[in-house]
Protein backbone atom coordinates (compact mmCIF):
# COMPACT_ATOMS: atom_id res chain seq x y z
CA UNK A 1 0.00 0.00 0.00
CA UNK A 2 1.56 3.41 -0.90
CA UNK A 3 2.22 5.37 2.37
CA UNK A 4 3.26 9.05 3.11
CA UNK A 5 3.60 11.12 6.25
CA UNK A 6 0.86 14.54 4.32
CA UNK A 7 -0.96 13.66 1.84
CA UNK A 8 -1.94 17.13 0.87
CA UNK A 9 -5.40 16.73 -1.54
CA UNK A 10 -5.65 19.40 -4.29
CA UNK A 11 -3.08 21.17 -5.88
CA UNK A 12 -4.05 24.73 -6.18
CA UNK A 13 -2.72 27.42 -4.29
CA UNK A 14 -3.76 26.32 -1.03
CA UNK A 15 -2.53 22.67 -1.38
CA UNK A 16 0.79 23.60 -3.22
CA UNK A 17 1.63 26.11 -0.45
CA UNK A 18 0.64 23.55 1.98
CA UNK A 19 2.92 20.99 0.20
CA UNK A 20 5.66 23.26 0.41
CA UNK A 21 5.60 24.03 4.18
CA UNK A 22 5.64 20.09 4.74
CA UNK A 23 8.38 19.55 3.14
CA UNK A 24 9.89 22.65 4.30
CA UNK A 25 9.43 20.75 7.68
CA UNK A 26 11.25 17.61 6.42
CA UNK A 27 8.62 15.25 6.18
CA UNK A 28 7.32 12.61 3.01
CA UNK A 29 4.79 14.71 1.04
CA UNK A 30 2.72 13.62 -1.43
CA UNK A 31 -0.08 15.84 -3.80
CA UNK A 32 -2.99 14.07 -4.81
CA UNK A 33 -4.52 16.27 -7.48
CA UNK A 34 -7.51 15.74 -10.32
CA UNK A 35 -6.41 18.02 -12.47
CA UNK A 36 -2.72 19.00 -13.93
CA UNK A 37 -1.35 21.45 -10.38
CA UNK A 38 -1.42 24.35 -13.24
CA UNK A 39 -4.65 24.09 -14.38
CA UNK A 40 -6.15 23.86 -10.65
CA UNK A 41 -9.01 26.61 -10.50
CA UNK A 42 -7.17 29.04 -8.30
CA UNK A 43 -5.98 30.10 -12.13
CA UNK A 44 -9.18 31.32 -12.81
CA UNK A 45 -8.90 33.86 -9.98
CA UNK A 46 -8.24 37.17 -11.98
CA UNK A 47 -8.60 40.61 -10.20
CA UNK A 48 -5.57 40.51 -7.60
CA UNK A 49 -4.44 39.64 -3.74
CA UNK A 50 -5.22 41.99 -1.00
CA UNK A 51 -2.34 43.30 1.30
CA UNK A 52 -1.63 46.20 2.93
CA UNK A 53 1.61 47.68 2.19
CA UNK A 54 2.93 51.18 1.60
CA UNK A 55 2.57 54.15 4.01
CA UNK A 56 -1.16 54.97 3.05
CA UNK A 57 -3.02 51.81 3.79
CA UNK A 58 -2.76 49.83 7.24
CA UNK A 59 -3.07 46.43 8.31
CA UNK A 60 -5.94 47.49 10.66
CA UNK A 61 -8.14 48.92 7.91
CA UNK A 62 -7.98 45.90 5.88
CA UNK A 63 -8.77 44.29 9.53
CA UNK A 64 -11.49 46.41 9.44
CA UNK A 65 -12.95 46.16 5.82
CA UNK A 66 -12.61 42.39 6.18
CA UNK A 67 -14.47 41.85 9.59
CA UNK A 68 -17.40 44.58 8.12
CA UNK A 69 -17.36 42.54 4.60
CA UNK A 70 -17.85 39.57 6.46
CA UNK A 71 -21.21 41.62 8.69
CA UNK A 72 -19.52 40.74 11.58
CA UNK A 73 -19.59 36.80 11.52
CA UNK A 74 -15.90 36.92 11.07
CA UNK A 75 -13.42 35.71 13.67
CA UNK A 76 -11.70 38.63 14.48
CA UNK A 77 -8.60 36.82 16.29
CA UNK A 78 -7.97 34.52 12.26
CA UNK A 79 -9.02 37.98 10.65
CA UNK A 80 -6.23 39.82 12.44
CA UNK A 81 -3.58 36.93 11.81
CA UNK A 82 -4.78 37.02 7.78
CA UNK A 83 -4.26 40.51 7.64
CA UNK A 84 -0.80 40.88 9.26
CA UNK A 85 0.50 37.67 7.30
CA UNK A 86 -1.02 39.78 3.87
CA UNK A 87 2.50 41.67 3.04
CA UNK A 88 4.90 39.48 4.42
CA UNK A 89 2.86 36.79 2.11
CA UNK A 90 3.14 39.07 -1.42
CA UNK A 91 6.07 39.68 -0.90
CA UNK A 92 7.38 35.81 -0.91
CA UNK A 93 5.23 35.52 -3.43
CA UNK A 94 7.53 37.68 -5.31
CA UNK A 95 10.80 36.12 -4.51
CA UNK A 96 8.94 32.79 -5.19
CA UNK A 97 8.23 34.65 -9.24
CA UNK A 98 5.56 35.96 -9.06
CA UNK A 99 5.31 38.81 -11.97
CA UNK A 100 3.38 41.49 -10.21
CA UNK A 101 2.59 44.41 -12.26
CA UNK A 102 3.94 47.31 -11.54
CA UNK A 103 3.38 51.73 -11.10
CA UNK A 104 5.26 54.19 -12.59
CA UNK A 105 7.56 54.41 -10.25
CA UNK A 106 8.09 50.51 -9.66
CA UNK A 107 6.32 49.61 -6.87
CA UNK A 108 3.44 47.03 -6.82
CA UNK A 109 0.36 48.12 -9.00
CA UNK A 110 -2.36 48.48 -6.47
CA UNK A 111 -6.38 48.24 -7.80
CA UNK A 112 -9.98 49.47 -6.04
CA UNK A 113 -11.79 46.15 -5.21
CA UNK A 114 -15.35 46.41 -2.79
CA UNK A 115 -15.55 46.67 -0.12
CA UNK A 116 -11.99 47.94 0.73
CA UNK A 117 -11.65 51.42 2.12
CA UNK A 118 -7.94 51.87 0.30
CA UNK A 119 -6.95 50.32 -2.80
CA UNK A 120 -4.97 47.29 -1.91
CA UNK A 121 -5.53 44.61 -4.07
CA UNK A 122 -1.99 43.98 -5.81
CA UNK A 123 -2.42 41.81 -9.01
CA UNK A 124 -0.99 40.66 -12.48
CA UNK A 125 -3.06 42.36 -15.02
CA UNK A 126 -6.26 39.76 -15.20
CA UNK A 127 -4.22 36.81 -14.24
CA UNK A 128 -3.07 37.10 -10.97
CA UNK A 129 -4.25 33.31 -9.60
CA UNK A 130 -2.28 31.96 -12.59
CA UNK A 131 0.76 34.23 -11.98
CA UNK A 132 0.83 33.09 -8.56
CA UNK A 133 0.12 29.20 -9.40
CA UNK A 134 3.23 29.66 -11.53
CA UNK A 135 5.85 30.91 -9.51
CA UNK A 136 4.70 28.72 -5.98
CA UNK A 137 4.43 25.65 -8.71
CA UNK A 138 8.22 26.21 -9.63
CA UNK A 139 9.17 27.17 -6.08
CA UNK A 140 7.76 23.65 -5.05
CA UNK A 141 9.77 21.35 -7.33
CA UNK A 142 8.63 18.31 -8.51
CA UNK A 143 11.07 16.39 -7.29
CA UNK A 144 10.63 17.18 -3.52
CA UNK A 145 7.07 15.58 -3.58
CA UNK A 146 5.68 12.51 -4.97
CA UNK A 147 2.82 13.57 -7.82
CA UNK A 148 -0.47 11.36 -7.80
CA UNK A 149 -2.08 13.59 -11.25
CA UNK A 150 -5.29 13.07 -12.26
CA UNK A 151 -5.88 10.99 -9.12
CA UNK A 152 -9.30 11.49 -7.23
CA UNK A 153 -10.92 11.29 -3.91
CA UNK A 154 -13.18 9.40 -3.31
CA UNK A 155 -13.19 9.33 0.57
CA UNK A 156 -11.30 9.12 3.74
CA UNK A 157 -10.97 6.72 5.65
CA UNK A 158 -11.06 6.97 9.90
CA UNK A 159 -10.26 4.45 11.99
CA UNK A 160 -9.94 5.04 16.25
CA UNK A 161 -11.03 8.50 15.88
CA UNK A 162 -8.36 9.40 13.34
CA UNK A 163 -7.85 9.63 9.83
CA UNK A 164 -5.72 7.30 8.13
CA UNK A 165 -5.96 7.75 4.73
CA UNK A 166 -7.39 7.57 2.11
CA UNK A 167 -9.09 5.97 -1.16
CA UNK A 168 -8.10 7.53 -4.38
CA UNK A 169 -9.18 6.66 -7.87
CA UNK A 170 -6.49 6.83 -10.74
CA UNK A 171 -8.57 8.53 -14.00
CA UNK A 172 -6.22 7.39 -16.09
CA UNK A 173 -6.12 3.86 -15.16
CA UNK A 174 -9.50 3.55 -13.61
CA UNK A 175 -8.00 2.05 -10.89
CA UNK A 176 -8.85 2.33 -7.25
CA UNK A 177 -6.39 2.59 -5.02
CA UNK A 178 -5.91 3.36 -1.05
CA UNK A 179 -3.05 6.11 -0.04
CA UNK A 180 -2.10 5.44 4.22
CA UNK A 181 -1.04 8.80 5.54
CA UNK A 182 -0.28 9.76 9.29
CA UNK A 183 -1.65 13.20 8.15
CA UNK A 184 -4.28 14.70 5.55
CA UNK A 185 -4.82 18.26 4.15
CA UNK A 186 -7.81 18.67 2.11
CA UNK A 187 -7.30 21.60 -0.37
CA UNK A 188 -9.92 20.99 -3.43
CA UNK A 189 -11.56 24.09 -3.42
CA UNK A 190 -15.29 24.70 -3.61
CA UNK A 191 -18.11 23.05 -4.79
CA UNK A 192 -19.74 25.62 -6.98
CA UNK A 193 -21.08 23.31 -9.68
CA UNK A 194 -23.67 22.55 -7.10
CA UNK A 195 -25.47 25.39 -8.96
CA UNK A 196 -25.63 25.51 -12.70
CA UNK A 197 -25.12 29.34 -12.74
CA UNK A 198 -21.20 29.63 -11.30
CA UNK A 199 -18.16 31.12 -12.64
CA UNK A 200 -16.75 27.95 -11.26
CA UNK A 201 -14.47 25.41 -12.86
CA UNK A 202 -16.27 22.19 -13.79
CA UNK A 203 -13.59 20.20 -11.53
CA UNK A 204 -15.41 22.65 -8.34
CA UNK A 205 -17.34 19.72 -7.34
CA UNK A 206 -16.38 19.73 -3.13
CA UNK A 207 -14.73 16.46 -3.24
CA UNK A 208 -12.97 17.12 -0.38
CA UNK A 209 -15.60 19.32 1.89
CA UNK A 210 -17.77 16.05 1.14
CA UNK A 211 -15.38 13.43 2.38
CA UNK A 212 -14.70 15.42 5.56
CA UNK A 213 -18.43 15.81 5.82
CA UNK A 214 -18.77 11.68 5.52
CA UNK A 215 -15.83 11.04 7.60
CA UNK A 216 -17.07 13.28 10.56
CA UNK A 217 -15.77 16.18 10.25
CA UNK A 218 -18.34 19.64 10.84
CA UNK A 219 -19.19 21.89 7.96
CA UNK A 220 -18.91 25.45 9.03
CA UNK A 221 -21.50 28.50 7.62
CA UNK A 222 -22.94 26.44 4.49
CA UNK A 223 -25.68 28.73 3.86
CA UNK A 224 -23.32 31.58 2.97
CA UNK A 225 -22.81 31.50 -0.70
CA UNK A 226 -21.28 34.28 -2.80
CA UNK A 227 -22.82 35.55 -6.06
CA UNK A 228 -20.28 37.24 -7.82
CA UNK A 229 -21.95 40.43 -9.37
CA UNK A 230 -20.54 40.52 -12.56
CA UNK A 231 -20.40 36.98 -14.73
CA UNK A 232 -20.88 37.13 -18.74
CA UNK A 233 -24.29 36.17 -19.43
CA UNK A 234 -24.85 32.91 -20.82
CA UNK A 235 -21.80 31.42 -19.94
CA UNK A 236 -21.27 32.96 -16.74
CA UNK A 237 -17.52 33.25 -17.02
CA UNK A 238 -16.19 35.73 -14.31
CA UNK A 239 -15.92 39.12 -15.25
CA UNK A 240 -12.98 40.45 -12.97
CA UNK A 241 -14.24 42.25 -10.36
CA UNK A 242 -11.15 44.35 -11.17
CA UNK A 243 -12.99 45.63 -14.30
CA UNK A 244 -14.85 48.14 -11.61
CA UNK A 245 -11.74 48.21 -9.81
CA UNK A 246 -10.47 50.09 -12.77
CA UNK A 247 -13.30 52.25 -13.28
CA UNK A 248 -16.20 50.10 -15.32
CA UNK A 249 -19.66 51.13 -14.49
CA UNK A 250 -23.10 49.28 -14.04
CA UNK A 251 -25.83 50.54 -16.05
CA UNK A 252 -29.38 49.65 -16.27
CA UNK A 253 -31.57 49.27 -19.20
CA UNK A 254 -32.98 53.10 -18.49
CA UNK A 255 -28.66 54.05 -18.59
CA UNK A 256 -28.75 54.60 -14.99
CA UNK A 257 -25.64 54.23 -12.98
CA UNK A 258 -28.18 52.64 -10.55
CA UNK A 259 -25.63 51.94 -8.16
CA UNK A 260 -26.07 55.43 -6.19
CA UNK A 261 -29.42 53.89 -5.12
CA UNK A 262 -27.69 50.84 -3.24
CA UNK A 263 -24.26 52.24 -2.29
CA UNK A 264 -24.48 56.07 -2.68
CA UNK A 265 -20.78 56.51 -1.20
CA UNK A 266 -19.16 53.86 -3.47
CA UNK A 267 -21.49 52.92 -6.35
CA UNK A 268 -20.15 50.01 -8.23
CA UNK A 269 -17.14 49.41 -5.57
CA UNK A 270 -19.78 48.06 -2.84
CA UNK A 271 -19.36 44.81 -1.33
CA UNK A 272 -20.10 41.63 -3.85
CA UNK A 273 -23.10 41.02 -1.78
CA UNK A 274 -24.73 44.22 -2.20
CA UNK A 275 -24.24 44.57 -5.48
CA UNK A 276 -25.52 41.55 -6.94
CA UNK A 277 -28.68 42.60 -4.66
CA UNK A 278 -28.68 45.45 -6.73
CA UNK A 279 -28.56 43.70 -10.30
CA UNK A 280 -31.02 41.17 -9.68
CA UNK A 281 -33.46 43.99 -7.74
CA UNK A 282 -32.76 46.25 -11.42
CA UNK A 283 -33.96 43.16 -13.44
CA UNK A 284 -36.54 41.94 -11.08
CA UNK A 285 -37.84 45.22 -11.12
CA UNK A 286 -38.46 46.09 -14.93
CA UNK A 287 -35.07 48.05 -15.23
CA UNK A 288 -32.79 45.62 -16.73
CA UNK A 289 -32.21 44.11 -20.53
CA UNK A 290 -33.60 40.74 -21.01
CA UNK A 291 -32.91 38.08 -23.28
CA UNK A 292 -32.45 34.76 -24.62
CA UNK A 293 -30.67 33.77 -21.36
CA UNK A 294 -32.37 35.69 -18.76
CA UNK A 295 -32.13 39.61 -17.57
CA UNK A 296 -29.09 41.08 -17.42
CA UNK A 297 -27.63 45.01 -16.40
CA UNK A 298 -24.37 46.41 -18.60
CA UNK A 299 -20.95 46.54 -17.38
CA UNK A 300 -19.26 49.44 -19.21
CA UNK A 301 -15.66 49.64 -19.77
CA UNK A 302 -15.76 52.18 -23.52
CA UNK A 303 -15.00 55.72 -21.18
CA UNK A 304 -11.19 53.66 -19.43
CA UNK A 305 -9.92 53.89 -23.04
CA UNK A 306 -8.13 50.77 -25.44
CA UNK A 307 -4.79 51.04 -24.11
CA UNK A 308 -5.96 50.89 -20.03
CA UNK A 309 -8.83 48.06 -20.77
CA UNK A 310 -6.60 45.65 -23.33
CA UNK A 311 -3.60 46.02 -20.41
CA UNK A 312 -5.15 45.84 -17.27
CA UNK A 313 -7.90 43.55 -18.33
CA UNK A 314 -6.32 41.14 -20.91
CA UNK A 315 -8.34 38.30 -20.12
CA UNK A 316 -11.52 40.02 -20.07
CA UNK A 317 -11.13 41.14 -23.62
CA UNK A 318 -10.35 38.10 -24.89
CA UNK A 319 -13.16 36.30 -23.10
CA UNK A 320 -15.68 38.84 -23.81
CA UNK A 321 -14.62 38.82 -27.74
CA UNK A 322 -14.06 35.07 -27.97
CA UNK A 323 -17.32 33.83 -25.98
CA UNK A 324 -20.04 36.96 -26.09
CA UNK A 325 -18.63 38.18 -29.66
CA UNK A 326 -18.06 41.60 -27.71
CA UNK A 327 -15.51 44.34 -27.83
CA UNK A 328 -15.55 45.41 -24.48
CA UNK A 329 -13.28 48.57 -25.69
CA UNK A 330 -16.16 49.78 -27.72
CA UNK A 331 -19.45 47.62 -26.35
CA UNK A 332 -20.69 47.19 -23.17
CA UNK A 333 -20.86 43.72 -21.53
CA UNK A 334 -23.99 42.04 -20.42
CA UNK A 335 -23.61 40.57 -16.93
CA UNK A 336 -25.80 39.00 -14.44
CA UNK A 337 -24.63 37.38 -10.87
CA UNK A 338 -23.54 34.01 -10.95
CA UNK A 339 -22.17 31.43 -7.95
CA UNK A 340 -18.71 32.80 -7.21
CA UNK A 341 -17.34 31.42 -4.05
CA UNK A 342 -18.77 29.57 -0.38
CA UNK A 343 -17.77 31.37 2.56
CA UNK A 344 -18.75 28.38 4.41
CA UNK A 345 -16.37 24.92 4.25
CA UNK A 346 -15.05 22.34 6.47
CA UNK A 347 -14.19 23.88 9.86
CA UNK A 348 -10.76 24.70 11.37
CA UNK A 349 -8.61 26.67 13.82
CA UNK A 350 -5.96 29.65 12.50
CA UNK A 351 -3.60 26.26 12.14
CA UNK A 352 -6.12 24.44 9.58
CA UNK A 353 -6.64 21.72 12.15
CA UNK A 354 -10.39 20.11 11.95
CA UNK A 355 -12.55 18.47 14.54
CA UNK A 356 -11.23 15.05 13.20
CA UNK A 357 -7.65 14.50 14.62
CA UNK A 358 -4.96 13.93 11.58
CA UNK A 359 -7.20 16.02 9.41
CA UNK A 360 -6.56 19.54 8.38
CA UNK A 361 -7.78 21.83 5.36
CA UNK A 362 -7.11 25.01 3.61
CA UNK A 363 -8.35 26.99 0.97
CA UNK A 364 -12.05 27.18 -0.38
CA UNK A 365 -12.71 24.22 0.92
CA UNK A 366 -12.04 25.59 4.54
CA UNK A 367 -13.82 27.91 6.88
CA UNK A 368 -11.65 29.48 9.59
CA UNK A 369 -13.89 31.67 9.27
CA UNK A 370 -11.91 35.08 7.95
CA UNK A 371 -14.83 35.53 5.56
CA UNK A 372 -18.15 34.90 7.66
CA UNK A 373 -21.19 36.01 6.34
CA UNK A 374 -19.25 37.51 2.87
CA UNK A 375 -15.92 37.49 1.49
CA UNK A 376 -13.95 41.00 0.12
CA UNK A 377 -12.63 40.58 -3.47
CA UNK A 378 -9.04 39.67 -3.11
CA UNK A 379 -8.96 37.87 -0.44
CA UNK A 380 -9.57 34.73 -1.52
CA UNK A 381 -5.67 34.51 -3.45
CA UNK A 382 -4.61 35.53 0.39
CA UNK A 383 -6.28 32.93 2.04
CA UNK A 384 -4.83 30.26 0.22
CA UNK A 385 -1.80 30.94 0.54
CA UNK A 386 -1.60 32.32 4.42
CA UNK A 387 -3.81 29.34 5.55
CA UNK A 388 -2.24 26.66 3.17
CA UNK A 389 1.15 27.46 4.98
CA UNK A 390 -0.44 26.70 7.93
CA UNK A 391 -2.19 23.71 7.37
CA UNK A 392 1.43 22.38 5.96
CA UNK A 393 3.21 23.32 9.10
CA UNK A 394 0.22 21.84 11.39
CA UNK A 395 0.21 18.79 9.58
CA UNK A 396 3.62 18.07 8.97
CA UNK A 397 3.67 18.35 12.88
CA UNK A 398 0.68 15.84 13.63
CA UNK A 399 2.79 13.44 11.37
CA UNK A 400 6.02 13.57 13.39
CA UNK A 401 4.57 12.40 16.44
CA UNK A 402 1.56 9.89 14.78
CA UNK A 403 1.70 6.42 14.64
CA UNK A 404 1.41 4.16 11.71
CA UNK A 405 -1.57 4.55 9.94
CA UNK A 406 -3.65 1.74 10.59
CA UNK A 407 -5.05 1.07 7.11
CA UNK A 408 -6.45 -2.46 6.76
CA UNK A 409 -6.23 -4.52 3.27
CA UNK A 410 -10.72 -4.72 3.68
CA UNK A 411 -10.69 -0.53 3.37
CA UNK A 412 -10.02 -0.72 -0.57
CA UNK A 413 -12.86 -3.65 -1.31
CA UNK A 414 -15.53 -2.26 1.33
CA UNK A 415 -14.85 1.54 0.36
CA UNK A 416 -14.95 0.52 -3.36
CA UNK A 417 -17.67 -1.90 -3.05
CA UNK A 418 -21.00 1.22 -3.99
CA UNK A 419 -19.02 1.91 -7.29
CA UNK A 420 -19.13 -1.80 -7.99
CA UNK A 421 -22.80 -1.76 -7.39
CA UNK A 422 -23.16 1.00 -9.88
CA UNK A 423 -21.74 -0.44 -12.34
CA UNK A 424 -23.71 -3.58 -12.28
CA UNK A 425 -27.11 -2.16 -12.10
CA UNK A 426 -29.16 -3.28 -15.49
CA UNK A 427 -31.46 0.18 -14.73
CA UNK A 428 -31.31 3.23 -12.77
CA UNK A 429 -30.56 6.95 -12.23
CA UNK A 430 -27.92 8.91 -14.76
CA UNK A 431 -26.01 11.05 -12.76
CA UNK A 432 -25.99 13.83 -14.83
CA UNK A 433 -29.70 13.93 -15.08
CA UNK A 434 -29.39 14.03 -11.33
CA UNK A 435 -26.61 16.91 -11.70
CA UNK A 436 -28.50 19.41 -13.63
CA UNK A 437 -31.65 18.72 -11.65
CA UNK A 438 -29.42 19.87 -8.40
CA UNK A 439 -28.19 22.69 -10.25
CA UNK A 440 -31.33 24.34 -11.15
CA UNK A 441 -33.27 23.21 -8.35
CA UNK A 442 -30.11 25.54 -6.35
CA UNK A 443 -30.35 28.27 -8.88
CA UNK A 444 -34.21 28.60 -8.41
CA UNK A 445 -34.44 27.96 -5.18
CA UNK A 446 -31.33 29.26 -3.02
CA UNK A 447 -30.07 32.08 -4.94
CA UNK A 448 -29.24 35.14 -4.00
CA UNK A 449 -32.38 35.96 -2.32
CA UNK A 450 -34.25 33.53 -0.41
CA UNK A 451 -37.61 32.91 1.26
CA UNK A 452 -39.31 29.57 3.42
CA UNK A 453 -41.29 29.03 0.93
CA UNK A 454 -38.33 28.40 -1.63
CA UNK A 455 -35.43 27.09 0.66
CA UNK A 456 -38.75 24.54 1.80
CA UNK A 457 -39.44 23.48 -1.73
CA UNK A 458 -35.63 23.45 -2.35
CA UNK A 459 -34.76 21.12 0.42
CA UNK A 460 -37.20 19.16 -0.56
CA UNK A 461 -35.95 18.76 -4.29
CA UNK A 462 -32.54 18.00 -3.06
CA UNK A 463 -34.07 14.38 -0.47
CA UNK A 464 -35.87 13.76 -3.46
CA UNK A 465 -32.72 13.80 -5.86
CA UNK A 466 -30.40 12.53 -2.44
CA UNK A 467 -33.32 9.44 -2.68
CA UNK A 468 -32.77 8.83 -6.46
CA UNK A 469 -28.98 8.69 -5.99
CA UNK A 470 -29.45 5.63 -4.36
CA UNK A 471 -30.11 3.93 -7.18
CA UNK A 472 -27.46 5.74 -9.57
CA UNK A 473 -26.38 3.66 -12.59
CA UNK A 474 -22.78 3.68 -14.07
CA UNK A 475 -23.33 2.69 -17.37
CA UNK A 476 -19.80 3.05 -19.13
CA UNK A 477 -17.94 -0.16 -18.94
CA UNK A 478 -14.64 2.23 -19.85
CA UNK A 479 -11.61 1.99 -17.74
CA UNK A 480 -9.61 5.02 -18.85
CA UNK A 481 -11.27 8.31 -17.91
CA UNK A 482 -14.77 6.81 -17.50
CA UNK A 483 -16.47 9.85 -16.84
CA UNK A 484 -19.59 8.49 -16.02
CA UNK A 485 -18.18 7.15 -13.16
CA UNK A 486 -16.55 10.44 -12.10
CA UNK A 487 -19.45 12.32 -12.77
CA UNK A 488 -21.66 10.02 -10.20
CA UNK A 489 -18.96 10.00 -7.68
CA UNK A 490 -18.99 14.26 -7.87
CA UNK A 491 -22.60 14.66 -7.89
CA UNK A 492 -23.03 11.98 -4.96
CA UNK A 493 -20.70 14.58 -3.18
CA UNK A 494 -22.55 17.67 -4.49
CA UNK A 495 -25.81 16.39 -3.45
CA UNK A 496 -24.85 15.90 0.37
CA UNK A 497 -23.23 19.49 0.33
CA UNK A 498 -26.20 21.03 -1.20
CA UNK A 499 -28.22 19.54 1.23
CA UNK A 500 -25.91 21.39 4.21
CA UNK A 501 -26.47 24.93 2.38
CA UNK A 502 -30.23 24.62 2.30
CA UNK A 503 -30.69 22.88 5.89
CA UNK A 504 -28.63 25.93 6.89
CA UNK A 505 -29.98 28.81 5.25
CA UNK A 506 -33.37 27.56 6.15
CA UNK A 507 -32.22 27.35 9.86
CA UNK A 508 -31.16 30.72 9.46
CA UNK A 509 -34.21 33.54 10.39
CA UNK A 510 -32.26 36.70 9.28
CA UNK A 511 -30.25 38.65 6.56
CA UNK A 512 -26.79 38.89 7.21
CA UNK A 513 -23.79 39.12 4.11
CA UNK A 514 -24.38 37.16 0.89
CA UNK A 515 -27.64 35.14 3.29
CA UNK A 516 -30.62 37.51 2.29
CA UNK A 517 -33.99 36.12 3.69
CA UNK A 518 -36.91 38.34 2.55
CA UNK A 519 -39.03 37.24 5.27
CA UNK A 520 -36.33 38.16 7.82
CA UNK A 521 -34.78 41.38 6.07
CA UNK A 522 -32.84 42.41 8.93
CA UNK A 523 -29.75 40.81 10.53
CA UNK A 524 -30.17 39.26 13.97
CA UNK A 525 -26.89 39.52 16.19
CA UNK A 526 -29.41 38.95 19.32
CA UNK A 527 -30.10 35.04 18.05
CA UNK A 528 -27.87 35.00 14.84
CA UNK A 529 -24.59 36.10 15.33
CA UNK A 530 -23.01 32.91 15.72
CA UNK A 531 -21.59 29.87 13.38
CA UNK A 532 -23.78 27.01 11.77
CA UNK A 533 -21.96 23.99 12.53
CA UNK A 534 -23.53 20.60 10.37
CA UNK A 535 -22.01 17.46 10.82
CA UNK A 536 -23.95 14.64 9.26
CA UNK A 537 -26.32 12.63 10.56
CA UNK A 538 -28.08 9.02 9.26
CA UNK A 539 -30.97 11.46 7.91
CA UNK A 540 -29.00 14.48 6.63
CA UNK A 541 -26.86 17.51 8.22
CA UNK A 542 -27.68 17.87 12.48
CA UNK A 543 -27.14 21.54 12.77
CA UNK A 544 -25.19 22.66 15.85
CA UNK A 545 -23.94 26.64 16.18
CA UNK A 546 -20.76 28.18 17.36
CA UNK A 547 -20.19 31.66 19.29
CA UNK A 548 -18.04 34.50 16.87
CA UNK A 549 -14.92 35.26 17.90
CA UNK A 550 -14.17 38.99 18.69
CA UNK A 551 -11.29 41.62 19.31
CA UNK A 552 -12.09 45.04 18.74
CA UNK A 553 -14.76 45.37 16.60
CA UNK A 554 -17.98 45.84 17.75
CA UNK A 555 -20.69 44.62 15.50
CA UNK A 556 -22.53 47.80 13.45
CA UNK A 557 -24.67 48.81 10.69
CA UNK A 558 -22.92 47.86 7.39
CA UNK A 559 -23.36 50.77 4.93
CA UNK A 560 -21.60 51.34 1.69
O1 LIG B 1 -13.39 39.60 -9.42
C1 LIG B 1 -12.38 38.95 -9.25
O2 LIG B 1 -11.34 39.14 -9.85
C2 LIG B 1 -12.43 37.89 -8.25
C3 LIG B 1 -11.59 37.94 -7.25
C4 LIG B 1 -11.89 37.17 -6.04
O3 LIG B 1 -12.86 36.41 -6.03
O4 LIG B 1 -11.17 37.37 -5.05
Amino acid sequence: MRKHDVVVVGAGLAGQRAALAAVEAGVDVAIVSKLHPLRSHSGAAQGGINAAVGAEDSVDTHIYDTVKGSDYLGDQDAIEFFCREAGPTVVEMEHFGTIFSRGADGSLARRAFGGAGFPRTIYAADRTGLALLQGLWERLGTERFTLYEEWELARLIVRNGRVQGMIVLDRKRGEFEAIAAKAVVLATGPAGRIYGRTTNAHSCTGDGISAAYAAGAFLKDMEFVQFHPTALLESSILITEGARGEGGFLRNAQGERFMSKYAPHVLELASRDVVSRAIVTEVKEGRGFSGPYGGYVHLELMHLGKEKVESRLQEICDYCRHFAGIDPVTEAIPVYPAQHYMMGGIGTNIQGATNLPGLFAAGEAACVSIHGANRLGGNSLLETLVFGKQAGIAAAAAAKSAATPEMHPSDLEEATAPYRAWASRAEGEDPSTLRTEMQQTMDQYVGIYRTEADLLEGLKRIRALRARFQHVRVVDRAKVFNLNLTDAIETGHMLDLAETIVVGAYARLESRGAHSRIDYPKRDDAHWMRHTLAQKGPDGPVLSYSGVAYTRWEPKERVY
